[in-house]
């Protein structure tokens, strides 16, 4: 269905949710996942973002996210950030619910000035402690002066050059990791209700930037979809989400949502 539709259908709508993933951030220079130039075309995601390679080898992990932060340190909120914060603005100015369910760790919504945000998959900048789990925020680049200039890990390293004594710790004496999902772990139990329950209850549900292959996030519109609500998907090539959309848009978020939601 066309533009004018959708933002017919945008103007009428009480309670509109939107999903994110990593193609939301790539036009501030982020690398996504599994397009050309993504993390999990050089590192294997299932093997490294474990809680088998954190138990084996925590020196490694860190490695891969002190690298993950130190590429945030000159990267802002694009376009699609703020066209996403500013349909929310109005959406409360009016008095319409509106939430945000992004699968992205780097904060970029909340730099744009989202609000009503679940952060599914954790977030870069908080630290969670493994003996009494306290989370903090902790914003450190390097993450403890032992990985200054330690750049990128190896992608074939099985063994890492920090030892425990180099890692991020809690006054509690217990190691930090990274406030992260991984792969094999459980999203917060408040997290998947909210998600569920924004996905159910609203009559638009907008999917963005997504590969929309890992789960629970990518049952989402289908979710919303048999709930009743239109699915619109704004991406740069097709999805698997495109099989219960309503509306495609096909091209860079950062140039599509400003006109498409009417916020430029
Ligand atoms: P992916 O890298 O799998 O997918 C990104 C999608 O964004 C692709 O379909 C791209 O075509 C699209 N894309 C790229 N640039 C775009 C642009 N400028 N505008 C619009 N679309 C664009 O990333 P995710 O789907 O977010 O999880 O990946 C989901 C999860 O897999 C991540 O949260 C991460 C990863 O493993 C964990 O680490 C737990």
């Amino acid at each position: 269905m066309s533009k004018s539709a959708f933002q017919e259908l945008l103007a009428n709508t009480r309670r509109l949710t939107i999903l994110t993933g990593a193609g939301v951030s790539a036009e501030s220079g982020i690398p996504t996942f599994r397009g050309a130039g993504g993390l999990w075309r050089t590192y294997q995601a299932t093997e490294l973002a474990s809680p088998q390679t954190w138990n084996a080898n925590p020196g490694l992990l860190w490695e891969f996210y002190n690298y993950r932060r130190q590429i945030m340190l000159d990267k802002k909120p694009n376009p699609a950030h703020h066209a996403i914060a500013k349909i929310e603005k109005r959406f409360r100015e009016e008095n319409r619910q509106f939430h945000l369910i992004t699968q992205n760790i780097d904060d970029l919504h909340l730099e744009a000035g989202s609000q009503n945000v679940t952060r599914m998959h954790g977030s870069l900048w908080l630290l969670r402690c493994c003996l009494c789990s306290q989370i903090v925020e902790n914003r450190n680049v390097p993450i403890t002066p032992s990985f200054e200039g330690s750049g990128s890990p190896d992608p074939k390293a099985k063994q890492s050059n920090f030892q425990k004594e180099d890692l991020p710790k809690c006054s509690c004496g217990g190691i930090l990791r990274p406030h992260v999902v991984w792969f094999g772990e459980s999203l917060a139990i408040e997290d998947m209700e909210k998600s569920h329950e924004v996905s159910r209850e609203c009559d638009l549900f907008l999917v963005v930037g997504t590969s929309a292959v890992v789960y629970p996030a990518a049952g989402l519109s289908v979710i919303a979809q048999r709930s009743g609500a239109k699915v619109a998907v704004v991406n740069l090539e097709p999805t698997t989400t495109d099989q219960v959309s309503d509306f495609n848009f096909q091209g860079k978020a950062g140039e599509i949502l400003p006109d498409l939601l009417m916020v430029e």
